[in-house]
């Protein structure tokens, strides 16, 4: 009933693990890919093992989360072998994050010259390494990364990008994304450089960059919702919109969609529930389809009513 499709990919059900969350180690990734989950994509990585930043890097609040984990990683080759292992019906997806281009470049290489047979996620919007720019608030490097990468790049690729908040942004970023053959774009990555404090104790309660980190949870609902609208009204329509951000519920599930997501990440709410979340919200859009009368996600898929 919410099986949904990226191109050439069906996937089960619509629900996947947001990058970062519980998909760093072989362990984590074998319950995802065990759980009821449509997909999983594997934390974003580097060429090399990468530690990350000092802890305490994650921090759950009532209404979601603050990180600033630094790009802990296993390395390339860990991920791309764990993924060409375990290709079965449920596709998997590969996070690449590059601290440059030309790392981002030789980590596709290699990949393009594997067995992978996944979809590939280029983070554009890691917002925790000190003195590296999102690359996604640079329109014009953004445009250049991916001209690059698809002057080699053949197989399945799309983008996570920041949120955005201006409309000419949205309308800046759209049109360079139109010019490449994307699979998908993924709205969004964490609101970056949030503060929470401890109000108690009146510090920070992360320890990397005095306690800046990327917010995600119930507080970044109302901003991943209209990224995704956004994207989904602007881009070329064979470009699916994967939606991120706010997502603890049947209801949020359904709304990411309504907005025209046809994939959805869960992260926050994952760290917080495990990977028996994916049944708990499976069942909640289920019934909210059943109640609805809608039988597909194709149904509402992008359906939303303006007054
Ligand atoms: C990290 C955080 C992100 O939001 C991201 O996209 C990539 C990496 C991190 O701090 O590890």
């Amino acid at each position: 009933m919410i099986s949904t499709q990226i191109k050439e990919f069906t996937f089960q059900n619509c629900l996947m693990n947001a990058s970062g969350a519980l998909c760093m180690t072989e362990k984590e990734l074998s319950a995802l890919l065990d759980s009821n989950s449509g997909s999983l994509v594997t934390k974003s990585c580097t060429m090399n093992y990468r530690e990350g930043n000092e802890s305490p890097r994650y921090f759950e609040t009532e209404l979601g989360s603050i990180n600033s984990m630094g790009l802990p990683n296993l390395g390339i080759e860990f991920y791309m072998k764990y993924s060409i292992e375990n290709q079965s019906e449920k596709p998997i997806f590969l996070s690449i994050a590059g601290l440059s281009l030309e790392e981002n470049i030789l980590m596709l290489e290699k990949i393009q010259d594997s067995s992978f047979i996944g979809l590939v996620e280029l983070n554009l919007s890691c917002p925790n390494i000190a003195g590296k720019p999102q690359t996604g608030y640079d329109f014009e490097r953004t445009n250049e990364v991916l001209e690059k990468v698809f002057s080699f790049y053949k197989k399945p690729l799309g983008v996570k990008l920041p949120p955005y908040f201006d409309e000419i942004h949205f309308n800046e970023m759209a049109s360079i994304l139109n010019k490449f053959p994307l699979y998908f774009v993924t709205c969004i990555n964490s609101v970056g450089n949030g503060l929470y404090i401890d109000f108690e104790t009146e510090s920070v309660v992360i320890k990397p960059k005095n306690g800046f980190g990327g917010i995600g949870g119930k507080y970044v609902k109302p901003v991943a919702l209209a990224n995704v609208r956004k994207f989904y009204t602007l881009l070329n329509k064979d470009i699916s919109i994967i939606g991120c951000g706010g997502i603890e519920n049947g209801q949020d599930a359904f709304e990411h969609i309504l907005c025209g997501a046809s994939m959805l990440q869960i992260g926050t709410q994952l760290m917080k529930e495990g990977v028996s979340v994916f049944d708990r919200i499976h069942t909640e859009l289920q019934d909210i389809m059943i109640h609805k009368n809608y039988n597909s996600i194709a149904d509402f898929k992008g359906k939303l009513m303006n007054l």
